[in-house]
């Protein structure tokens, strides 16, 4: 079946549905996501959103904690107008319903701002600590009373269509996406969704590492996808590990929000000793590569399994009313937070690499657009500051629609005729068994030799597993029929390779990029970004 909608808009996190709801203003939009449409990473965001607001805040504070945090590789000019213009996307989204937390009677702000690793001022607003359930909450309502959005939930991407492909030619300059192949996860078919643009808005990648915060969704399909149709792809070594994850064995990729550690929260060893003093000056509260790189050195040294992070000696009403989400959950594994400290590890939370863009969202494939943790912009530099994300995310959505609105007009590519998915003559697999363990190799892998702390054999062990490995996937994708297991382990191969290739060509430590053969940052050689393409591997 062939399906025809003016956007293709993968994924229904904030970056999907903020394009989308503006997109239908323009023509109709198809949103594929491949489970239920609020299921998302941003559903999961806690801390906030940073923006300006409060009187005593100023921009170029804002700018000079992301330039700071990016360690030199975040880029000026984006900084500044993500910065600028998050005031009137916060309008936006409170236009659309978003309800943030407001401040007290007497307060100069008029939202309560909270306050994170790596920021000068409390500038994060929240909806207590389930912001990012409230942002979905209202973009999915709102998004439902859009005629021109059609939402496919259960439907899984699985690759780009490129003009080139379709009319049986090689990749040229020329080239354009003109949809993509998606499979329906309940009939298990493979529709063909044209459009004249796509949009990837498929989010991040944490799965690819053993331990996350990020739930099952983020298999990096966006970034694999958009590689294997010859994107560029960049800075895929900065992974960040956000140092408090709830270590329990019963929970599951549980987040203790920064916003603990705004309030007050301090990291402390097992034997009650504090030690982020020894490493920053801004002690529990510095930008998170350093905390979390503090707190892996310091489990390595004391041979511990996880810290603890106190919030105890706060009030415990405001403890309950601040953090209702993280006093409920701590509280169902059986600890009480406004009398005990937690236990928590460092976890892979967000990829600060991805999908090259420009300004406007524009990937270097025409046609394709990528907004939120998919794409690179040049924002987040070698480390993301707290509570960027989601402003990115709106930001660049939003400059993508004042894009395609100067160019909507032009031919897409709809005269050109897309072949169905041509299945290959592959059978059901009785072997399901070889997707589970190549899974689980790869994301073991991942952590112990590509995780927070590097060194050049770790690397080169796992760039030689994973290609192992994905030799087999490869076989097997060939063989079998397409089954979203099967999509996504392809996906996690991909992207874990794009990781290690570039943590393998960064000679330097940058960031949440440390190599032990490289410990020094290396402005001379470095000061720039790891850029790579299907072309030049
Ligand atoms: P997502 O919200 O992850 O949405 C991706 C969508 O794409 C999903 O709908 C998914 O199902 C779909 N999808 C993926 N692949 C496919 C495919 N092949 N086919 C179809 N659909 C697909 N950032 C902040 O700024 N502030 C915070 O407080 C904060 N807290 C966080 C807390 C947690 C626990 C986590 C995990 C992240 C947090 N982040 C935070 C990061 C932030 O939530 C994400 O970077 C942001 O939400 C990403 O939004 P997105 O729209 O790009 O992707
Ligand atoms: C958090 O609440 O700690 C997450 C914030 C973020 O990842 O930006």
């Amino acid at each position: 079946m062939e399906i025809t909608a003016d956007f293709l808009v993968l994924g229904s996190g904030i970056a999907g549905f903020s394009f989308a709801i503006k997109a239908a203003k323009l023509g109709t939009v198809a949103i594929v996501t491949k489970k239920e449409r609020y299921e998302s990473n941003t559903n999961y965001a806690q801390g906030g959103i940073a923006a300006v607001s409060d009187q005593a805040d100023r921009f170029e504070y804002h700018i000079d904690d992301t330039l700071t945090c990016g360690s030199g590789l975040s880029k000026e000019d984006v900084v500044r107008f993500v910065v600028t213009e998050g005031p009137e996307r916060i309008d936006e989204l409170v236009k659309w319903g978003v309800e943030f937390t407001r401040a007290q009677a007497g307060s100069t702000a008029e939202y309560d701002l909270g306050r994170e690793g790596g920021h000068s001022m409390r500038r994060v607003l929240h909806a207590k600590d389930l912001t990012g359930r409230e942002i979905e909450r209202a973009l999915t309502e709102k998004a439902a009373h859009e005629r021109n959005i059609r939402i496919y939930e259960n439907h899984i991407a699985v690759d780009l269509v490129l003009k080139s492909a379709a009319q049986g030619q090689r990749k040229g300059n020329e080239d354009r996406c003109l949809g993509a192949y998606v499979l329906d996860i309940d009939t298990g078919e493979i529709h063909t969704f044209r459009a004249k643009y796509t949009v990837l808005a498929t989010g991040g990648a944490g799965k690819v590492y053993l331990i996350t915060t990020n739930p099952d969704i983020a298999t990096g399909d966006g970034i694999a996808m958009a590689y294997r149709a010859g994107a560029l792809i960049a800075n895929m070594e900065f992974i960040q590990f956000h140092p408090t994850c709830l270590y329990h064995p019963e929970a599951k990729a549980f987040l203790i929000s920064e916003a603990v550690r705004g309030e007050g929260g301090i990291l402390k060893l097992r034997s009650g000793s504090t030690f982020m003093e020894k490493y920053h000056p801004m002690k529990s509260l510095a930008p998170r590569d350093v905390v979390a790189q503090a707190v892996d050195t310091e489990l390595k040294k004391t041979g511990d399994e996880y810290v603890l992070l106190d919030i105890s000696h706060r009030d415990r009403d405001f403890i309950r009313n601040r953090f209702p989400n993280i006093y409920e959950k701590c509280l169902q594994f059986g600890i009480d937070i406004t009398r005990e400290p937690i236990s928590v590890v460092p976890a892979a939370h967000y990829l600060c690499g991805g999908v090259v863009v420009n300004a406007e969202g524009e990937t270097s494939i025409r046609g394709l657009f990528a907004c939120g943790e998919v794409s690179c912009t040049g924002l987040h530099g070698a480390n993301r500051l707290a509570s960027n994300s989601l402003l990115e995310a709106v930001v660049f959505s939003h400059r993508a629609i004042r894009r395609i609105e100067q160019i909507f007009s032009e031919p897409a590519g709809e005269d050109i005729p897309i072949p169905p998915w041509d299945p290959r003559g592959a059978t059901e697999s009785d072997e399901s068994v070889v997707v589970t363990n190549n899974w689980d190799e790869i994301r073991r892998c991942m952590w112990y030799y590509v995780g927070i702390v590097r060194s050049d054999k770790r690397l080169e062990r796992a760039d030689r597993r994973i290609d192992l490995i994905s030799r087999e996937i490869d076989e097997y994708y060939r063989n079998f029929i397409v089954t979203r297991d099967l999509v996504e382990l392809r996906n996690i191969a991909v992207v874990a390779k794009l990781i290690v290739t570039c943590a393998r060509m960064r000679k330097e430590s940058r960031g949440l990029h440390y190599n032990l053969d490289f410990p020094e940052k290396d402005d001379r050689n470095w000061l720039k970004d790891t850029i790579i393409s299907r072309e030049t591997r």
